[in-house]
C-alpha cells in the first residue's frame, strides 16, 4: 500500500504520451487494495486467532478480505454414493446435497435454457434471508427465519411465493437427513445462480444455524429508496459500495412483478434468465420499451460513489470482472449473522457446471416481445420456455 501512495504521488508533468495506461493501472490497484484494506470480518471470524482456523475458516477469511476468489469448478460428477436413506449415502456430507443440486437443477433450468422464475426466485429469496442483518442488531441473517417464522408474510417478499412453496417441500424432505432451513436456502441461491447462463460457480458452506425468530425489520432496501439510503442500508451489512453494484446486478436475470403492477412480467434487461452484464449499460441507457429499470438501479447508476464500478461491469472484460465480485459480494451476504463460520463444511462439488456461453435460439420471437408485442408471452419467458412455433 505504502508503494502504491509514493506511487500516486509522483508527479505526472514529465510523463510521456502511453504513459497514462500505467498510471490508470496504478491508481486502479491502489484503489483495489485501499479497498482490501477497509474489508471487514464478521461472525466468529471477528474473534478467532489465525491460529485457531480450519481450512474453511482461512479460506473463508480470505474471500471475505478479497484476496481469494470465491469461484471454484471443483466438481464431482459421479452419481451420488447410494440414495438418501442409504449408509453409503450417510456417511457422506455432501451426499444429500448432491440429490438436492439435482432436484433444484431440475426445476431451475428452463427448455430455453435460461434459468426459470424459480432459479430468480432462489437468488432473491437468498438475499432477503441473509440481508435482514446490520451490525447493530444481535440477531437475524443468513438463518432460514425468513420461512421458519412470519417474516415471510412481509410486504418485502412479495412475489417469492412460489419458490417459498417449493423451498419448504424440499426443506420437510431433507430436514431428516440434517439439512437446515439457511443452507438449504443459500445453497438455493448458489445453484440458481450457475444454473443461470453466464452465472458464476459461487463456493458453498453449509452448517449454518436455523433461527425461530423473525429476523428484525426494516433493513430490505425498496425501489423508491435514494442512492444514499441503500449505500449505508448495505455499509450497515458490512457490504460497501462495490460490492453493493455487485450485488444488484442479480437485476440482470429478473422479470418484476409488484414495482408496477400494470407491467408483470416486464424485465430489468434484455436478456431476462441469462447471468449476462446487459443490464448495467441498459440501466444508463433507453433500452427496448419491455425493459422495466428500477428506479434505485438508475440512481446507484448515477452516484458519484457508485458510478464506477457501475461503468467497470459495463465495459470490456466487465461479465468475468463482475461474476467474480458477485461471488465475493454474494460469499459474504450468504454469512451474514452466521456465527460458526468456522465450523461450516463446504459441498461446492455438487453444484452444477457453469456454462461460460450462450446463446438463445428463441432471440427472434424475444426481439419482437421486447418490442412490446405479445404481452402473452409474459409468463412463458418468465418460466424460461423455449418460445418455439410462433415465427
Ligand atoms: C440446462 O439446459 C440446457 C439446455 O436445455 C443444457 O444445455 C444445460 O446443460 C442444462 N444445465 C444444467 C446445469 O443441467
Ligand atoms: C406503470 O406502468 C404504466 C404503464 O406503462 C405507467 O403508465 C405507470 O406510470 C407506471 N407506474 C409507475 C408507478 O411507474
Amino acid at each position: 500500500m505504502a508503494s502504491f501512495a509514493l506511487l500516486a504521488s509522483i508527479p505526472i508533468c514529465g510523463a510521456h504520451p502511453g504513459m497514462a495506461d500505467t498510471f490508470a493501472e496504478v491508481r486502479r490497484a491502489a484503489a483495489k487494495e485501499a479497498r482490501a484494506d477497509s474489508k471487514q470480518l464478521i461472525g466468529d471470524l471477528k474473534t478467532l486467532a489465525d491460529s485457531k482456523l480450519t481450512a474453511i475458516g482461512k479460506d473463508i477469511k480470505a474471500i471475505l478480505l478479497d484476496q481469494k476468489d470465491a469461484r471454484s469448478s471443483v466438481i464431482d460428477t459421479s452419481i451420488p454414493a447410494g440414495n438418501v436413506d442409504s449408509a453409503a449415502c450417510k456417511a457422506d456430507l455432501c451426499c444429500v446435497w448432491k440429490w438436492i443440486s439435482y432436484e433444484m437443477t431440475a426445476k431451475f433450468n428452463g427448455t430455453s435454457g435460461r434459468c426459470t422464475k424459480l432459479a430468480r426466485g432462489a437468488v432473491r429469496l437468498g438475499f432477503h434471508d441473509a440481508a435482514v442483518w446490520s451490525t447493530s442488531t444481535s440477531y437475524g441473517g443468513a438463518d432460514g427465519s425468513i420461512l421458519l417464522t412470519d417474516e415471510f408474510s412481509r410486504s418485502d417478499n412479495n412475489g417469492l411465493d412460489a419458490i417459498s412453496n417449493q423451498m419448504k417441500t424440499w426443506y420437510t424432505k431433507y430436514k431428516p437427513y440434517g439439512v437446515s432451513m439457511a443452507d438449504l436456502i443459500q445453497m438455493g441461491a448458489n445453484i440458481a445462480t450457475v444454473v443461470c447462463p453466464l452465472g458464476p460457480r459461487i463456493r458453498s458452506f453449509v452448517g449454518r444455524k436455523d433461527n425461530a425468530k423473525a429476523g428484525p425489520t426494516g433493513l430490505l432496501p425498496a425501489e423508491t429508496d435514494s442512492a444514499d439510503a441503500i449505500i449505508k442500508l448495505f455499509a450497515a451489512k458490512t457490504i460497501d459500495a462495490h460490492d453493493l453494484v455487485a450485488l444488484v446486478g442479480a437485476h440482470t436475470t429478473s422479470q418484476q412483478h409488484f414495482v408496477n403492477t400494470s407491467r408483470d412480467g416486464d424485465p430489468q434487461d434484455t436478456t431476462p434468465g441469462i447471468w449476462d452484464v446487459a443490464f448495467y449499460p441498459q440501466t444508463q441507457k433507453n433500452p427496448p420499451p419491455r425493459v422495466l429499470k428500477f428506479r434505485s438501479d438508475i440512481k446507484l447508476s448515477q452516484d458519484s460513489r457508485t458510478v464506477g464500478e457501475w461503468n467497470e461491469f459495463s465495459g470490456s472484460n466487465g461479465q468475468d470482472h463482475w461474476n467474480e465480485d458477485y461471488a465475493k459480494a454474494y460469499t459474504r451476504l450468504s454469512l451474514l449473522g452466521v456465527n460458526n463460520i468456522n465450523d461450516l463444511k463446504e459441498c461446492t462439488k455438487v453444484l452444477p457446471a457453469a456454462r461460460n456461453s450462450f446463446v438463445s435460439e428463441d432471440q427472434k420471437v424475444l426481439d419482437m416481445w421486447l418490442q412490446g408485442q405479445f404481452n402473452q408471452l409474459n409468463d412463458m419467458v418468465d418460466n424460461a420456455i423455449m418460445l418455439t412455433g410462433l415465427t
